[in-house]
């Protein structure tokens, strides 16, 4: 019915258009002549005319109606529907993503893989994963070449200035692993030795100003794991959610949880201005408040909360 009446006022429109061009050309080209030709007419033609008028007319608003509804304005919903929308991660961070081996599809899964298929589902798009270094998360939504980024990734002031945060759904801490018995369990231990941190992490940040520490930025946190375990560093700066993990495969190592100073947790990163966030939030927020995240969080991270 709605689309009737579109269509029906669509139709007065477009009449009123067809009407306006036939008078200018009866205006430019002065076609009074015509005119006292037709009142020569015989009624019959005069019929013939109208109904010869009425069946265009009736061409017009069928074709009009066909076109109008088909094309009909889209909702929101199918604007949405089958949309691809990329998320880019660094998958080196289980348990938040890492690449499942086990399966042999080298599929990209983890805590924040669940949390987008969930919110992304809802809201009727295609997920596609880009595995990306850390370092290349926010110049990927700056550039446009992603729509959002989940990557364990923290809210800080001084990333706020060039993408845009939901809320924080997980939290972490800051821990320092070394090998068992070296003694690295706080920033002063770590005075003169080499300590390993991500390429553009809040532990990068953090580590520079440790002083008398010889930072040492790397891509990728298992690289750092084996460069550890090599003797080629004294320690890692990262968060304790993922040291767990690497602590439970490595009995060699122990971690060591420093005070946290300044921003924490994780948050999903969108381009400056973009209309993803006010759709992401609410579900983010649903999320949270079914229990559906407490179940994501003990799948991933056992039955301890950050
Ligand atoms: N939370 C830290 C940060 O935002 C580290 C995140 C590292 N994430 C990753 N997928 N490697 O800087």
């Amino acid at each position: 019915m709605a689309c009737f009446v579109a269509s029906y006022t669509k139709l007065l429109v477009d009449t009123n258009y067809i009407c306006k061009v036939s008078r200018h050309l009866i205006d430019s080209l002065q076609l009074e002549l015509y005119f006292s030709l037709l009142k020569t007419l015989n009624p019959l033609t005069m019929k013939r005319l109208k109904f010869l008028l009425t069946a265009f007319l009736t061409a017009i608003f069928t074709i009009t109606v066909i076109t109008a509804c088909n094309s009909g304005t889209p909702t929101a919903d199918s604007t949405a529907s089958g949309k691809t929308v990329t998320m880019a991660t660094s998958a080196d961070y289980p348990p938040y993503e890492f690449i499942d081996t086990s399966s042999g599809s080298q599929d990209i899964v983890g805590f924040d893989v669940d949390i987008a298929k969930y919110i992304t589902e809802k809201l009727g798009y295609t997920l596609k994963i880009d595995n990306v270094d850390f370092n290349g998360l926010i110049p990927a939504l700056q550039s446009k070449r992603a729509d959002f980024v989940m990557a364990g990734m923290t809210p800080t002031a001084e990333r706020k200035k060039n993408v845009d945060f939901s809320q924080i759904y997980y939290d972490a801490k800051n821990t320092i692993v070394a090998k068992k018995d070296s003694g690295f369990t706080s920033a002063a231990s770590l005075s003169g030795k080499k300590l390993g941190v991500q390429l553009g992490s809040i532990q990068e940040e953090a580590a520079k100003k440790f002083t008398g520490v010889n930072v040492q930025p790397l891509n990728r946190i298992n690289e750092m794991i084996q460069e550890l375990k090599a003797g080629r560093i004294d320690a890692i700066l990262m968060e304790d959610t993922v040291a767990a993990g690497y602590l439970k495969s490595n009995t060699d190592l122990a971690a060591n949880v420093i005070p946290n100073e300044g921003e924490s947790g994780s948050a999903i990163a969108f381009p400056k201005g973009s209309p993803m966030l006010a759709e992401f939030d609410p579900l983010l927020a649903e999320l949270k408040s079914s229990g559906k995240l407490e179940e994501f969080i003990t799948k991933w991270f056992g039955d301890k909360p950050a």
